[in-house]
């Protein structure tokens, strides 16, 4: 089967696509032939051996995302079948041998239904996202219905579905994006005001906004850039959530202790299993019910994979996910 293999760390261009022996499942595991991967900011990170949570071993075939058709199941699995149409979130997976590939053995227990609705390319998408944006909502920010969330960077692969996600708990959601097409995706996905984040002063608007209450939940895709102002537009006891930051950053505490506001980490590798378990009934519920839609932006095939990483990370205006496809010819 063709898999993309790293074996080294580096830049993209250590991403190869090589010739591999099909895996076998084991017990309580799953094979699945892959139709789509989704591509990850982490997994550039892990590509250059730098990342907190994860250093591989290496030959190394990333990617925890996939989506496709159940392929043979191990002993023990009695919940999946061949055939089953299914998406792959395998980034807490014991075993996992990477959807950068034709094919991905990974725990049975990572492996949901995927709705007809759903694309191959839109199941792709649901993993790392759609858990991040539950996380950071639910179990660390912890909204409630009709308070006001600001999501900062919303026109990417976890914002979208964080604004989906909120809009339809009964949030009132703000959302940013760099471009218009972006601020009239987040419009479309239910935010219901929208700033440019590449616009001078653009949070300044906040305030008339929330009728001078401020914003109560932000979670925040670019902390090491914003999360100095985030903390002056910000509610009395509000919350900041930091899911992205490439950088560090001069804060004044003093912000946090007159709101007695809150900064909260998330990071799906700290999820404990309750809570991750939790996540991912509340994304299987929130596809099934139609509440969250993935949006795709780009569909690179198989071979391009060191591409769609050079581009995740050089994006400007993102208008979604950008996923890998086994059924794309390279070009
Ligand atoms: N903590 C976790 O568990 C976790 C999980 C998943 C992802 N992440 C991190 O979260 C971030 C977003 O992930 P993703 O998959 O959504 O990436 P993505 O699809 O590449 O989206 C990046 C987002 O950041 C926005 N952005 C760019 N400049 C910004 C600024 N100055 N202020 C606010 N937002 C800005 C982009 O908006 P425009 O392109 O429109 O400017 C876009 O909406 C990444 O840093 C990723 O590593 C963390």
């Amino acid at each position: 089967m063709r898999a993309i293999q790293m074996s080294s760390f580096g830049e993209a261009d250590v991403l190869q696509v090589v010739d591999l022996p099909v895996p076998e499942p084991g017990l309580n595991e799953v094979r699945v032939r892959l139709h789509a991967a989704g591509i990850n900011p982490a997994e550039t990170y892990i590509r250059t051996g730098t990342y907190a949570f994860l250093k591989p071993d290496l030959p190394y075939t990333p990617g925890f995302d996939g989506a496709g058709i159940v392929d043979k199941v191990g002993d023990g699995v009695t919940r999946l079948r061949p055939g089953d149409r299914i998406f792959v979130a395998a980034i807490l997976a014991k075993r996992n041998t990477g959807t950068y590939a034709d094919m991905v053995v990974c725990d049975a227990d990572a492996v949901h239904p995927l709705p007809e609705s759903l694309s191959f390319s839109q199941g792709a998408a649901i993993g790392v996202p759609s858990l991040t944006a539950y996380r950071a909502l639910f179990q660390r920010a912890r909204i409630q219905p009709g308070e006001t969330v600001l999501v900062h960077g919303a026109s990417g692969g976890v914002g979208l579905l964080t604004v989906q996600l909120a809009r339809a708990y009964g949030a009132h959601v703000i959302g940013t994006a760099g471009s218009a097409d972006g601020l009239a995706l987040i419009r479309q996905n239910g935010a219901h005001e929208v700033l440019n984040h590449s616009s001078e002063g653009y949070l300044d608007k906040i305030p008339a906004l929330t009728n001078g209450h401020g914003v109560d939940v932000i979670v925040e895709m670019l902390a090491n850039a914003n999360l100095e102002e985030d903390l002056k537009v910000l509610a009395q006891y509000g919350r900041v959530v930091v899911v992205g930051s490439r950088g560090s950053v001069e804060l004044t505490p003093r912000l946090a202790m007159i709101k007695e506001a809150d900064v909260l980490g998330t990071a799906l590798w700290n999820a404990p299993d309750c809570e991750y378990t939790a996540s991912i009934y509340g994304v299987a519920a929130a596809l099934e019910a139609g509440t969250i839609t993935p949006v795709i932006a780009e569909e690179y095939p198989l071979e391009k994979a060191a591409q769609a990483h050079i581009d995740i990370i050089n994006q400007k205006g993102a208008h979604g996910k950008i996923v890998l496809r086994n059924d794309l010819g390279a070009k």
